[in-house]
């Protein structure tokens, strides 16, 4: 008998997103797994249950779950989902399980291997399993679709036998997977564009995307990418003369979209209450970083929010507004996990604990919590 994976249909009322695709359920089947999609688990992202059918899925309830050996989903399964599974079952979504300790012991306890996609190293082997990058790209995208609707004014410049409508100006702050693709579709739309990061690959990056780079760069920001990338906190003498040049930037500035984001940190407080007040009646400011504390004063979780006259766009689960596309990308990014877990001459799942890609993601496994970093917090313990 094939083992059998779960699409889950999201319980999370902000989730349009679906862990499989017609394509991705395609590849499973020739993996050589049975798949079982729960009734209208594609329906937010426009994949009626028909087309998965149509590629060999059977169409199933939640009880089905029950059956699984894999599960597929986009979010960390409920209480209730996690005791709707067998016990030795792989569960793969983006767990979000920084401060959710609890959650994750809840499924070690399950008897669950959990597995979290958003913790994937970034290396060359698993770039097309990226769930980071391939949502970050989407939200980059969106968050300038979304500054675009909020904001009154046309984007590109227009000359007209009534006049001219001005170009907009667009600030990007952060340049990552998501700042460079809202540069890049801003500048589609016509904007004159601007960049600012604290990693000095970034400079390069921005530019040849056609944006002009906003930046101190003294010793410290040539010093400031980690090895694996990232951005670095940066001390408190460099924040402030960042601070100085962006407000002097910001206050002539249309728009400003902010993506910046430090692993395992409180999102960088970039944008102040006063640099807002500087910017004209009707500005917009979409806060990307708004589920992880914000990089914009004022803003607000699902909201978009007044403050001093600037439309500051709060959206949650920004992949989420553009499912359709963001679910396709991420179905690819879990097949192609799921494929290195199974043993090509058996076809049958051969879960190796040692391969990186698994020990870097691992959260649970035989009843244990395998990543240190997620341990419940004990009494006595900061
Ligand atoms: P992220 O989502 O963690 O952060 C977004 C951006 O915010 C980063 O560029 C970061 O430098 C910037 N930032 C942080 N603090 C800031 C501050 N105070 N002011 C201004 N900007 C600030 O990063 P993301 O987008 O996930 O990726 C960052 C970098 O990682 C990429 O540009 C790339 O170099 C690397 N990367 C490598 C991949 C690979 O090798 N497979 C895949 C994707 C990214």
């Amino acid at each position: 008998m094939s083992e059998i994976v779960f699409v889950a249909k999201e319980t999370d009322p902000n989730e349009g997103r679906v862990a499989a695709s017609p394509d991705s359920v395609k590849k499973l089947k020739g993996l050589g797994f049975d798949v079982v999609v729960e009734a209208g688990a594609g329906f937010l992202s426009r994949v009626p249950d028909a087309e998965y059918e149509k590629v060999g899925a059977r169409i199933g309830k939640i009880a089905d779950a029950k059956t699984a050996d894999v599960v597929l989903r986009v979010r960390r399964p409920n209480s209730a989902e996690i005791a709707g599974y067998k016990s030795g079952a792989i569960v793969i979504a983006i767990m979000d399980p920084y401060g959710n300790e609890d959650a994750v012991a809840e499924m070690a306890k399950a008897g669950l291997s959990a597995f979290a996609m958003e913790l994937m190293p970034r290396i060359t082997r698993a770039q097309s399993m990226d769930v980071l990058s391939s949502q970050a790209n989407l939200a980059g995208y969106q968050a300038v679709i979304d500054a675009a609707y909020e904001y009154d004014r046309a984007l590109p410049m227009m000359m007209t036998a009534a006049g001219t409508v001005p170009a907009a100006k667009v600030f990007v702050m952060g340049a990552g997977v998501a700042g460079l693709q809202a540069i890049a579709t801003a500048r589609r739309l016509g904007a004159v564009v601007s960049a600012t990061d604290v990693r000095p690959a970034a400079k390069e990056q921005v530019a040849s995307l056609g944006a002009k780079f906003i930046a101190v760069e003294d010793e410290e920001f040539k010093a400031a990418e980690t090895a694996g990338g990232y951005a670095k906190e940066m001390s408190k003498e460099y924040q402030a003369k960042q601070a100085a040049l962006v407000a002097e930037h910001i206050a002539k500035q249309d728009i400003v979209i902010t993506t910046a984001l430090i692993p395992g940190r409180p999102a960088p407080r970039l944008v102040t209450r006063e640099m807002l007040k500087s910017m004209k009646p009707g500005s917009v400011a979409v806060d990307l970083a708004v589920e992880r504390g914000g990089n914009v004063e004022g803003a607000e979780a699902g909201k978009v929010a007044d403050v001093e006259g600037v439309k500051v766009v709060g959206h949650l689960n920004v992949p989420g507004r553009i499912a359709a596309s963001a679910s396709g990308l991420y179905a690819k990014n879990l097949v192609t996990f799921l494929e290195t877990m199974v043993s090509k001459e058996t076809k049958a799942l051969a879960l190796n604990m040692e391969d990186e890609l698994v020990k870097a993601t691992a959260l649970t496994h035989g009843g244990a919590i395998v990543n240190a970093n997620f341990e419940p917090k004990k009494k006595g313990d900061l």
